[in-house]
């Protein structure tokens, strides 16, 4: 009798098993078999009903069913808690093969990374880099520049008034040599470059253009010639464009230089036999350069009879349409990405 009822619970919990689907099911037979009023703990208390020959019998079918049942209990609490968890994992993963939005990045302008290197080659020549304003009087510009009132010279330099006749957008960055002497009172030795905007009355096209840049240099000292200007023009010619490549100086004629000079580069690019960049005649001229005029040491402060000096100024945004075979110097001034990045590209080739 009391055997048949442990049969029956324990097909009972077998029964029960298969329609555990959650959490709720689970804890609701654990009641139902294990709670206060439950199956298997009636069994228990009956246990003491029964008679003593069959007491030890029973009380261990009791136990086994138990065990059964927490048996089935713990592994299917486990399994359910572990489905919960996948599921959850999985709902809330991250894509991480969803490629990331590009974040952009930009490159140096062109002409500030050329100007970069030209610094760095004169700073390493014991040169110092100086400023001067963009708006500058036509005292500094023009006439202690010797290029006096009325000077054709100022014909080929037009620039924007900004008041009167006197204030002007600056039209070269030579005037930096007159206030960079001033500044040293006639007293001590100069070694200047000056890298910055110029302006003049132009109409923009592929090669002019209304604000463009200059790189001024100054040196003031003691016996100072040409061959010291051809010597230092080599230095920066040859870390720009190539060991191979050599100088030459034509005559020219600037008011604030005597004797003037056009400087001009073996072209890098055939190596002197002809190409579509030198213009098939094997050079390339590059800057403006001479000795300092003995008028100009003397407005500035300077004796020529102790003093003496070479100076130059280049063109950079024809270096760097040079350097990199630009043909219009309009890219330089407008901001699109793809040119720069071109020309970063270039350079690391
Ligand atoms: N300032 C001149 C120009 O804009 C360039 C130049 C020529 C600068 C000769 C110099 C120099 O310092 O010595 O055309």
């Amino acid at each position: 009798m009391e055997n048949k009822k442990i049969e029956e619970v324990k097909n009972l919990i077998e029964q029960d098993k298969s329609t555990v689907t959650n959490l709720k099911n689970l804890n609701d037979l654990k009641v139902k078999y294990l709670g206060k009023k439950g199956i298997i703990s009636e069994l228990t208390s009956e246990i003491k009903n029964i008679p003593n020959e069959e007491k030890k019998n029973f009380g261990q079918k009791v136990n086994e069913i138990r065990n059964i049942f927490n048996d089935f209990y713990k592994k299917k609490k486990e399994e359910i808690e572990t489905d919960i968890l996948n599921e959850k994992l999985s709902s809330e993963t991250i894509d991480i093969s969803l490629p990331a939005t590009k974040i952009r990045q930009g490159a140096p302008n062109i002409l500030e990374k050329l100007i970069e290197e030209v610094e760095e080659v004169f700073m390493s020549m014991g040169y110092d880099v100086v400023d001067g304003p963009e708006v500058e009087e036509d005292k500094y510009n023009f006439e202690m520049l010797n290029i006096p009132k009325g000077h054709p010279a100022r014909d080929a330099q037009d620039t924007f008034y900004i008041k009167g006749e006197e204030i002007l957008l600056r039209s070269q960055t030579s005037p930096v040599q007159v206030r960079t002497m001033l500044k040293g009172k006639g007293e001590i030795p100069i070694r200047v470059i000056c890298p910055g905007k110029t302006y003049r009355r132009d109409d923009d096209d592929a090669t002019h253009s209304h604000q463009f840049m200059q790189i001024e240099g100054l040196l003031i000292d003691h016996d100072i010639s040409l061959s010291d200007l051809k010597g230092t023009i080599d230095v920066i010619v040859k870390k720009l464009f190539g060991e191979k490549v050599e100088t030459r100086f034509r005559p020219s004629y600037y008011q604030f230089t005597e004797p003037s000079v056009e400087v001009d580069i073996s072209c890098f690019n055939c190596n002197g036999d002809g190409c579509h960049i030198c213009k098939h005649t094997g050079w390339i001229t590059i800057a403006g350069a001479g000795i300092v005029h003995p008028n100009v040491l003397k407005m500035s402060g300077y004796d020529p009879k102790n003093w003496s000096g070479f100076a130059f100024g280049f063109g950079a945004e024809r270096m760097a349409m040079l350097k990199y075979d630009i043909e219009d110097c309009r890219i330089f001034y407008n901001t699109d990405l793809r040119e720069s990045k071109f020309f970063d590209r270039k350079e690391a080739e």
